[in-house]
């Protein structure tokens, strides 16, 4: 059992391959991954040596480096992306989200079909592709695409371009589409470990727009079984949701709150932010019925999971404190001013 993981050096695919090797004893994995800014090979550190693990450094953009290692895989899991939205909006990067997330999973789908058109294709997408969701509407997988931003824009096209290599070509594809993850190795731009890290170092945590959205927050740990899950028994030519359905849903403020209390640090850490995130989208949550109808249920208790959270962070500042440096620095200032990042 082969096992082709893209963008396995990011945060959830690290946390996949982790998960693969320790499951799934007969599998072989081969990771490709650019190591853009958020993909880190200290993310693999412990398995790096593993007999089982492959790394290869290159673009899922290019046919060729592709083409070497898809045509052994039983497997194959599309994580690769450009992921954060602030990132998307910006009129410098917004190409590189266009790029990478829908004519990559494009060169994926065609070297696939080229080379290995007998293996399983997962789609490693987000809920974000739903748009806003008003509530308390849960949107299943049937639900009509209405994506925000760039990035969201951006994974729509690529869960439409997997969904057509399954109609068009007979691959066989499946296409996930999770709520937002937290857990170790997740790069401090987004929310969670941004704000924790901030917190163990004393600086403020920028709060957009009042703290009033909300996500559904999912432990990456259950995101990885779910694919996995998906990849053993999911239906070709099928999208599945995941998340935890957080009940009660937590607004952005609360879950700052939580973090800080976790950190022991006061709330006048806080420092609200306005109209940083054009097109903010309020709420996302999705109906998760088909894939718990696979046997699958999330762990969602929040504060625990947060806690957890935390303590890795403190327990792993060599992991975070070099990447807070080089590109990713020059890009907070530019994004959150000069003090921010100090
Ligand atoms: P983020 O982690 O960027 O994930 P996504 O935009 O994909 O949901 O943001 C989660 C929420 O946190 C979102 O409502 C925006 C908010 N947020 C802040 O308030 N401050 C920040 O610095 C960031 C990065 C996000």
């Amino acid at each position: 059992m082969k096992v082709l993981v893209t963008g396995g050096c990011g945060f959830i695919g690290s946390n996949f391959i982790r998960l693969l090797l320790s499951e799934q004893p007969e599998a072989q994995i081969m990771n490709l991954d650019l190591l853009t800014y958020a993909g880190n090979p200290a993310n693999l550190a412990d398995v790096a040596e593993s007999a089982r693990y492959q790394f290869s450094r290159g673009d899922i953009r290019d046919p060729k480096a592709v083409a070497r290692l898809i045509e052994e895989a039983d497997w194959i899991v599309n994580f690769a992306a450009e992921t954060h939205v602030d990132r998307s909006t910006s009129s410098e990067r917004a190409g590189e989200f266009i790029d990478t997330n829908v004519y990559g999973t494009y060169v994926m789908l065609e070297a696939m079909r080229e080379h290995c058109a007998g293996a399983r294709f997962l789609q490693v997408g987000t809920d974000e592709v739903y748009g806003d969701v008003a509530y308390p509407g849960f949107p299943d997988e049937t639900t009509l695409l209405a994506p925000s931003s760039p990035y969201s824009a951006a994974k729509a096209g690529a869960d439409h371009l997997a969904l057509a290599f399954y109609r068009t070509h007979g691959l066989d594809v499946i296409v996930s589409r999770c709520t937002n993850n937290y857990g170790p190795y997740q790069f401090p731009e987004k929310m969670i470990p941004l704000f924790v890290i901030n917190a163990l170092s004393d600086e403020a945590l920028p709060l957009y727009d009042g703290g009033t959205q909300v996500r559904d927050w999912l432990r990456v740990e259950d995101h990885c079984r779910a694919l996995l899950l998906l990849l053993q028994r999911g239906e070709s030519g099928q999208v599945y949701n995941v998340g935890a359905n957080q009940d009660p849903e937590v607004p952005n403020k609360e879950l700052t709150e939580m973090i800080l209390r976790c950190c022991g640090k006061p709330d006048s850490l806080i420092r609200p932010v306005e109209g940083l995130r054009p097109g903010h989208d309020q709420r996302y949550a999705v109906d998760t019925a088909k894939i718990r109808a696979l046997g699958w249920s999330p762990q969602a208790d929040l504060q625990e999971g947060v806690a957890r959270t935390v303590a890795w962070y403190d327990e792993n500042r060599d992991w975070w404190e070099p990447i807070r440096s080089g590109e990713y620095l020059d890009y907070y200032r530019k994004h959150y001013g000069q003090d921010s990042a100090n």
